[in-house]
């Protein structure tokens, strides 16, 4: 039942990391068909030229692309895996000190820093040797470039999946699609044995590490995943397109890194699941929480022979009758196995406890107890990293040193700004989690939100997901921000935002560190763009996301950079600084109804005979929208008649409501999981489920518990909207 639901469902956008395209533009169909109202109006309605405050200008002005792009060059020179570089957090710390801010790397206790649990490869490789005794040695790091110097540094990291398990496997190998669920179905009602073989699936659609549990589920041994030019959308040789260094199309050499781990389950350190890991911390069993199974990420050009040596053996690819199942390389996507064909895989990981490094900077508001964090993961995969996130953290310098401006002119924010630059999100959100951990009490208190930039340009493609009270701000904001006129038509952020989106927004699942404070009850949005179906290729978690793609492919001259830059800071400065916390309470209210109703539909669509009363949840949102719409007035009347203990109350109430949808103990079998609205989908890994107890309740078949979980989301949205009453 799964696997249909994750169709229907809220698919992809909301992964920082990776967009899926069909899923978003399938929610978006399914949104015009339920006649849903995200309430942003059309382009025809926006003010331009835009007209901005003195201060939007002092900010909007201090953005410069010249001065992103030397520090995107600084961040994309140096291996800074995780918990590679210390020089790099305390550089990181000079740049926001110079701006004005108190700063500090995160020290602990009696230890330097958090301690944090992840593998690194010792031995990796992986042959293909055939029935008629040929073989073919597969390539586990890129091809090097002289157009492109990150790619030969000797310290180049080659392609692993962290978490992966260690494993000497020699087996016959079947292809399983994207690796769904519903893949390993149709591969099991066809009578394809798949014990004790090697999964080979195609990237794309869900989560890796999800693709390796499925495959685990099913009691294969080991797993290879490929990425294939599907993915590439109109920009592909086919087409005639070159590759790159010599032009858009995806380099066939490139290869997907990623974390395995089971992401859906747990985010942060898989040691120290629900606490901080300090370094002598007490350590869990990490078996529930990552694969036992050994896996690699390997190329299009060694994904070629690996498909071939399956042609003709078991189910032909059309066969399937999947969508997605046939790929555009040179084979027939044979399910095999292929008789006497078998797979080698011999993958040796340690596993180590090491430290890692946030930076944090402060700037004390007014009223401490009104707190914003804005953060960006700083570890890469790559030498480079050009995209993610390293765009992100050139962003955050240059909003640390426009707040600098500011600070120059004697401002004072109202609100306190912490900006964070978390290390080991690629592992599994270590860094921002574990920061988390350690200061829950406090942040439960006292932040007001968190501001997620991660892959803030890989592609000229705006992308907006999270909380329904920020969403309005956010949107406003793009609407001030001038958009380079080498992507089209499009004179604002805006404009290119709803050319890409229709004016949609996703909920938040996981896939960057929003995870820790969303799922502590605290208001989060996440902030980025992609690369769309005619832009450059970005090379995702490859070699080839570096400095030298990114200024000639990516965003030459650095004007997304800077576009992307000018949007974060107008958002957060008022955040920080209004009077009243900018919260659209009525859209929070909009938004939850909207989620409300795909649950319903979502039901009805998976399980015709079942049914469930929602008018709970139905009932819970109504009362939040009443105490939604009497907050919005309360707080008009304070600011109009400058109140300012009622002004203090209201801010209070926007800070607090959100908790109201933690539920204490999480989600059934998600101890880290407690935001009842919305949570990574089970199968899917990235994309959000909303509702997600309910309907993971169902889909494990647990009717009893789906009722009881419907109860308790909608006592969740009464909490928040008792909190809200006034
Ligand atoms: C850390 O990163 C910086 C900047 O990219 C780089 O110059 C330095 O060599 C890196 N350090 C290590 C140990 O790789
Ligand atoms: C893996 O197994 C092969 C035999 O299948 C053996 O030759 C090789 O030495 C093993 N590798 C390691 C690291 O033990
Ligand atoms: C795919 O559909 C065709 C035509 O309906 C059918 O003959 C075939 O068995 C199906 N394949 C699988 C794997 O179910
Ligand atoms: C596709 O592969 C077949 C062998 O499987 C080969 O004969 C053919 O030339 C290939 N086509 C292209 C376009 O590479
Ligand atoms: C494994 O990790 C430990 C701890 O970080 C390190 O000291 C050791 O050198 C590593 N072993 C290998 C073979 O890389
Ligand atoms: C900011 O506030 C904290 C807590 O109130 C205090 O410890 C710190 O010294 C303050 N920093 C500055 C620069 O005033
Ligand atoms: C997006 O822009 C393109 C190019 O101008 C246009 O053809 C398309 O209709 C637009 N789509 C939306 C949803 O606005
Ligand atoms: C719930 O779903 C049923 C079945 O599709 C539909 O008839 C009903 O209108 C839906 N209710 C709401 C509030 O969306
Ligand atoms: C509101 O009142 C506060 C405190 O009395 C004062 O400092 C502030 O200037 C007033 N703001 C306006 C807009 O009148
Ligand atoms: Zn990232």
């Amino acid at each position: 039942m799964r696997s249909l639901t994750a169709a229907l469902a809220l698919a992809s956008a909301a992964s920082a990391c990776q967009r899926d395209w069909d899923a978003l533009h399938r929610r978006i169909e399914r949104h015009a068909e339920h006649g849903h109202d995200h309430g942003h109006s059309k382009r025809q309605d926006v003010e331009f030229p835009p007209v901005l405050t003195e201060t939007e200008s002092i900010l909007v002005n201090s953005l410069d692309s010249k001065d992103l792009d030397s520090w995107s060059y600084y961040y994309t020179h140096g291996d800074h895996l995780g918990g590679h570089n210390r020089t790099m957090a305390e550089w990181t710390m000079q740049q926001w000190s110079d701006a004005g801010f108190d700063v500090h790397i995160e020290e602990w206790a009696a230890s330097s820093s958090f301690w944090i649990w992840y593998t690194a490869p010792i031995h990796t490789s992986l042959t293909l040797n055939r029935a008629d005794g040929t073989a073919h040695d597969v390539s586990l790091i890129e091809d090097m470039l002289d157009e492109d110097s990150t790619t030969s540094y000797p310290n180049r990291i080659p392609a692993y999946h962290a978490m992966s398990a260690s494993g000497n496997v020699t087996a016959e190998y079947v292809y399983v699609g994207r690796g769904q669920q519903a893949d390993f179905q149709v591969l099991k009602d066809a009578g394809i044995e798949l014990e004790g073989k090697i999964a080979l699936s195609m990237y794309g659609g869900i989560y890796r590490g999800t693709k390796v549990k499925n495959a685990q589920d099913n009691g294969m041994i080991g797993a290879v995943l490929f990425t294939d030019p599907q993915e590439d959308g109109e920009i592909i040789e086919a087409n005639g397109y070159l590759p790159y260094p010599d032009g858009p199309a995806r380099n066939p050499t490139m290869i997907q890194r990623g974390s395995v781990r089971f992401s859906s389950l747990y985010s942060g350190d898989p040691s120290t699941v629900g606490y901080p890991s300090y370094e002598d911390a007490p350590r869990n069993d990490l078996r529930p929480y990552n694969p036992s199974i050994p896996s690699v990420p390997i190329s299009i050009r060694d994904a070629i022979p690996l498909l071939q040596a399956l042609d003709g053996h078991g189910v032909p690819g059309v066969e399937a009758n999947r969508t997605n199942w046939v790929g555009k390389l040179n084979a027939t996507y044979s399910t095999g196995p292929a008789p006497g064909s078998t797979l080698h895989l011999d993958h040796l990981m340690n596993g180590t406890v090491a430290p890692a490094w946030d930076v944090i900077a402060v700037i004390n508001g007014t009223h401490d107890d009104e707190v914003v964090v804005i953060g960006n993961h700083r570890d890469a995969w790559v030498i480079g990293g050009a995209a993610d996130p390293n765009s992100g953290s050139a962003i955050l310098i240059e909003l640390a040193r426009a707040f600098g401006r500011l600070l120059e002119n004697g401002w004072k924010p109202r609100r306190t700004i912490i900006l964070g630059s978390w290390d080991a999100e690629e592992f599994g959100l270590q860094g921002s989690t574990e920061w988390v951990e350690s200061r829950l009490p406090w942040l439960i208190t006292n932040a007001v939100c968190y501001i997620n930039i991660d892959v803030a340009v890989s592609g000229p493609r705006t992308g907006l997901s999270g909380s329904g009270e920020m969403q309005t701000i956010a949107v406003d904001m793009m609407k001030k921000v001038l958009f380079p006129d080498t992507w089209g038509p499009f004179p604002t952020l805006y404009d290119m935002w709803y050319n890409t989106t229709e004016g949609h927004i996703s909920p938040l699942g996981s896939g960057s560190d929003y995870a820790a404070f969303y799922h502590n009850g605290i208001s989060a949005i996440d902030m980025g763009s992609d690369a769309g179906r005619s832009d450059p290729v970005y090379h995702y978690h490859g070699h080839y996301d570096s400095y030298a793609w990114m200024s000639r492919f990516g965003d030459p001259g650095f004007q997304i950079h800077r576009a992307m830059g000018q949007w974060l800071a107008l958002v957060a400065y008022h955040v920080v600084d209004d009077v009243i916390i900018p919260w659209d309470m009525p859209n929070a209210a909009r938004v939850l109804r909207n989620y409300y109703e795909d649950l319903n539909a979502t039901l009805a669509e998976a399980y015709p005979d079942l049914s469930i009363d929602l008018s709970p949840i139905d009932d819970a949102v109504a009362t939040f929208a009443d105490e939604a719409d009497r907050i919005t007035t309360v707080a008009q009347q304070a600011l109009a008649f400058n109140d300012t203990i009622l002004i203090d109350v209201v801010n209070a109430k926007y800070r607090d409501f959100h908790k109201g949808f933690a539920s204490a103990g999480g989600l059934p079998g998600r101890p880290t999981f407690h935001n009842v609205i919305s949570a990574p989908g089970l199968d899917n890994g990235y994309g959000a489920d909303v509702f997600p107890a309910v309907q993971d309740s169902l889909s494990s078949g647990n009717e009893e518990q789906a009722v009881e979980w419907v109860t308790k989301s909608a006592q969740a949205i009464l909490r928040a909207a008792e909190i809200l009453k006034v």
